[in-house]
């Protein structure tokens, strides 16, 4: 008897200024299937989501999150629009987001199991950014 097909998870992110809610997002999307692709968001994607240049390239980000022990494999995500497309390339199961994004991502329903998991309170690349450089 033939074993089942290993299930791919895979989300998305820019993981810049790599903190303790990046990795427990990334761990708990692995611990829903066997192999856990990430999508991180270009520099330039991150510069027209977010107005401003992430603190490390996209290399550097890369790097970093392929070096996760939870992680498979990465990808630099160089468009929102093409989600499903990556979903298909990657041939994933399941979709992981942040509940930042709860209900946006429905429409991949048709094609993989859509996940929304809650954010780890308390902490951004944003307020750290803020904090690092003197503000609150
Ligand atoms: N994430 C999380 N908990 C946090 C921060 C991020 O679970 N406290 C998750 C997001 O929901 C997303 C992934 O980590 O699935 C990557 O998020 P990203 O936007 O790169 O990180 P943020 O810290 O939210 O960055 P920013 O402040 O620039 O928006």
């Amino acid at each position: 008897m033939s074993s089942p097909a290993p299930r791919t998870v895979i989300t998305f992110g820019t993981f810049d200024v790599f903190h303790v809610g990046h990795l427990k997002v990334i761990e708990r999307a692995a611990a829903l299937g066997d192999r856990l692709v990430v999508g991180v968001s270009a520099d330039e994607l991150n510069l027209r989501k977010k107005g401003r240049e992430p603190v490390f390239s996209q290399g550097e980000r890369l790097a970093i999150v392929a070096a996760l022990k939870p992680v498979d494999e990465v990808f630099v995500e160089e468009s929102l629009e093409l989600k499903r497309h990556y979903i298909q390339q990657y041939a994933a199961d399941v979709l992981v987001m942040g509940d930042d994004w709860a209900g946006k991502f429905d429409e991949f329903g048709d094609i993989c199991e859509v996940v929304y998991l809650a954010r780890t309170p308390a902490i951004s690349t944003t307020a750290l950014i803020e904090k690092i450089s003197g503000g609150s």
